[in-house]
C-alpha cells in the first residue's frame, strides 16, 4: 500500500498551478500521472431532493439501502452502495413540526442501521446501534421534527462497521425548513443556488475498487477527495449568490474550507441551524460530521475553486515521524465553479441578521466531564449494555469535553441535542465554533465547554450515543451512551432490544 503523503495529496485536480494563499502554499500537481483521477472535470451531480409523500403535517419517506456500481472517478467503475440508488441518497426535505416516517429497508446482504444525525427525536427513532437492520428487513421510526431550519444528514451506525457503510457510500442530506427560515432572503432553490456538497475521501485499488483496509491508527482515511460522489466536481453557477450547505461525510478528514483567491464567505449556518448574523471568514474548519452552510457571491464568468488548504498549524498535531499522518496540511481542490452570465440578476444583500436565538440557560446547570484519549473516553470503550450516563431532567447541561491526546485529534458529537461551546481552551489551534452545534473538533489538548439542550424524551430502555465521530475512532468504541428518564426513574436494566442484533424489537413505532 502507498504511504499517504502531504506532498502529493493531490488527485482531484486536473491543473498545473501554484497558488499562495496566505502563509499557506498550494502546490497543484498535474493529475495525468495518477492513474484513473486525470479528464475532465465533471458536473457536480445534485442528489435528487426527496419531500416525502405528504399528507397534510405527516410526511412518508423509503429508504432502500441498496449496492450498485458508481463512477466516483472518471471512466472507472467502482462497487458502492447508497439509498434509493447506487451511491449516496437522496436529500430529505422536512418541515419542522412534521410528523416523519420512514421505511428503511435493507436490500444489502449484510445488516446496518440509519441514524438521523442532528435530530432532536425519541432514541427509539435514532437509529444507533441498538436499531439494527437485518438483510431484507425494514424499519420503520417515526418522529415529529422539533429541529430548527438546518442541514442535518443520515448514515449507518452499524457498532464496529459505521466507517466502513459510510464508505461505501450510505449517506446523505437532510434540509430541516422551518417559517421563520422561509420569510429570510436567502438562496433556497434547491439544485440551482442551494446546493448540497458532501465531502469524502476515498483510496482506490488497482481495479478501481474501494480500498477498505484501515490504516493503522487511520482506519479509512482516503487520499482521493470527492464531492457529491465524484473526483473533480465543477459547478456551472447560474446565479451571482450561491449557498453551499457543506457536510464532511468523510472517516477520518478535516478540511479547511477556502476559496483559491482566498475570498471572503459568509458562514451563515452551523451544524444545526442558522448563525444569529452571517460571519465573514476567509477560512472554515470541517470535521467529520459537521455541517456549514455558506455563502459566496460570484462574478459573471470568473472562475474560483473551493478548496481544502492545509491546516497552519497541523490543528495541532505534531509534525514528526512518531505520530500518524491525519493529512492536516494536505491541500486539495474540491470544487472547482464558474460564475453566471452576464445577465444574471444582482444578489440582494443577506440579511444582517438570520435569527435571534437564546443562550442555553445553565446556570446551576449539571456537569459533566469527558475525557477523550485514543480510543476510550473516561477511560472506558463502548459497551451496549453499559449506561454512561443518566440525564433525568429536561434542563441543559454543561459537558467538559476535553481531548487528552498529546498528538492525535478527536472530535465529540452528542445525539438529540445541539449545543454552544461556551469555552474552547487548551490549544492554539482557533476554530470558529459559533451557533447552535452538534459536533466540535478538539485538536490535541483542546478543552471544549458546550451547554447542551437535549430532546425530552424519556425512555428508560433506550440509550443515545455521544463519540468521537472520526469514525475509525468510533467504530474502535470511542463512545458513551446517555438515557433520558423521567426524574427519579432508572435505566432498564437491559438496554434496546437486549441483544443489540434483533430487528424484532428495534423496529417499530416511538410511541
Ligand atoms: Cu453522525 Cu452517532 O453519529
Ligand atoms: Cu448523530
Ligand atoms: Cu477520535
Amino acid at each position: 500500500m502507498p504511504e499517504l503523503n502531504r506532498r502529493t495529496f493531490f488527485k482531484g485536480a486536473g491543473v498545473l498551478a501554484a497558488t499562495v494563499v496566505g502563509a499557506q502554499v498550494l502546490v497543484a500537481c498535474s493529475s495525468d500521472d495518477v492513474r484513473g483521477y486525470g479528464g475532465e472535470p465533471r458536473t457536480l451531480p445534485i442528489p435528487p431532493a426527496d419531500l416525502g409523500t405528504r399528507e397534510g403535517s405527516s410526511v412518508h419517506f423509503a429508504l432502500e439501502a441498496q449496492t450498485g456500481e458508481s463512477q466516483i472517478l472518471p471512466d472507472v467503475t467502482t462497487k458502492t452502495w447508497g439509498f434509493n440508488g447506487t451511491h449516496l441518497g437522496p436529500t430529505l426535505v422536512v418541515k419542522k413540526g412534521d410528523d416523519v416516517h420512514v421505511d428503511v429497508i435493507n436490500n444489502l446482504d449484510e445488516m446496518t442501521t440509519v441514524h438521523w444525525h442532528g435530530m432532536k427525536l425519541p432514541a427509539i427513532a435514532d437509529g444507533g446501534p441498538h436499531s439494527p437492520i437485518g438483510p431484507g428487513q425494514t424499519w420503520s421510526p417515526t418522529w415529529t421534527v422539533a429541529n430548527d431550519a438546518a442541514t442535518l444528514w443520515y448514515h449507518p451506525h452499524t457498532h464496529g462497521l459505521t466507517g466502513l457503510h459510510a464508505y461505501r457510500g450510505l449517506a446523505g442530506m437532510i434540509i430541516v425548513e422551518d417559517e421563520a427560515t422561509d420569510k429570510l432572503d436567502l438562496p433556497r432553490e434547491y439544485g440551482v443556488d442551494d446546493i448540497p456538497l458532501v465531502l469524502m475521501d476515498h483510496r482506490f485499488l488497482e481495479d478501481g475498487s474501494l480500498d477498505e483496509e484501515d490504516l493503522p491508527d487511520l482506519g479509512l482515511l482516503g487520499d482521493t477527495p470527492t464531492a457529491n460522489g465524484i473526483t473533480n466536481a465543477h459547478f456551472d453557477a447560474t446565479t451571482r449568490r450561491v449557498r453551499f450547505r457543506v457536510l464532511n461525510g468523510s472517516n477520518m478528514r478535516f478540511y479547511n474550507l477556502a476559496f483559491s483567491d482566498t475570498r471572503t464567505f459568509q458562514v451563515i449556518a452551523s451544524d444545526s441551524g442558522l448563525l444569529d448574523e452571517p460571519q465573514d471568514r476567509t477560512t472554515l474548519a470541517i470535521g467529520p460530521g459537521e455541517r456549514w452552510e455558506i455563502v459566496v457571491e460570484l462574478e459573471p464568468g470568473e472562475d474560483v475553486t473551493l478548496e481544502s488548504v492545509g491546516f497552519e498549524d497541523n490543528y495541532g498535531v505534531p509534525d514528526d515521524e512518531f505520530v500518524p499522518d491525519f493529512g492536516m496540511s494536505d491541500s486539495f481542490q474540491l470544487l472547482t465553479i464558474t460564475g453566471p452570465s452576464d445577465d444574471a440578476a444582482q444578489a440582494p444583500a443577506l440579511p444582517g441578521v438570520l435569527v435571534k436565538s437564546t443562550e442555553p440557560d445553565v446556570i446551576d446547570a449539571t456537569e459533566r466531564t469527558f475525557i477523550m484519549n485514543t480510543f476510550s473516553i473516561n477511560d472506558l470503550q463502548m459497551d451496549m449494555q453499559r449506561v454512561d450516563v443518566v440525564i433525568d431532567h429536561d434542563q441543559p447541561e454543561v459537558w467538559i469535553v476535553t481531548n487528552d491526546n498529546s498528538d492525535w485529534p478527536h472530535n465529540f458529537h452528542v445525539h438529540d441535542a445541539r449545543f454552544k461551546v461556551l469555552k474552547f481552551e487548551g490549544t492554539d489551534v482557533e476554530l470558529f465554533n459559533d451557533g447552535w452545534k452538534d459536533t466540535v473538533g478538539l485538536p490535541p489538548g483542546a478543552t471544549a465547554t458546550l451547554a447542551v439542550e437535549f430532546g425530552h424524551y424519556p425512555d428508560p430502555q433506550w440509550p443515545y450515543m455521544y463519540h468521537c465521530h472520526m469514525l475509525y475512532h468510533e467504530d474502535q468504541g470511542m463512545m458513551g451512551q446517555f438515557v433520558i428518564v423521567e426524574p427519579g426513574d432508572e435505566p432498564a436494566a437491559v438496554l434496546g432490544s437486549g441483544t443489540g442484533s434483533s430487528i424484532d424489537s428495534a423496529g417499530g413505532h416511538a410511541h
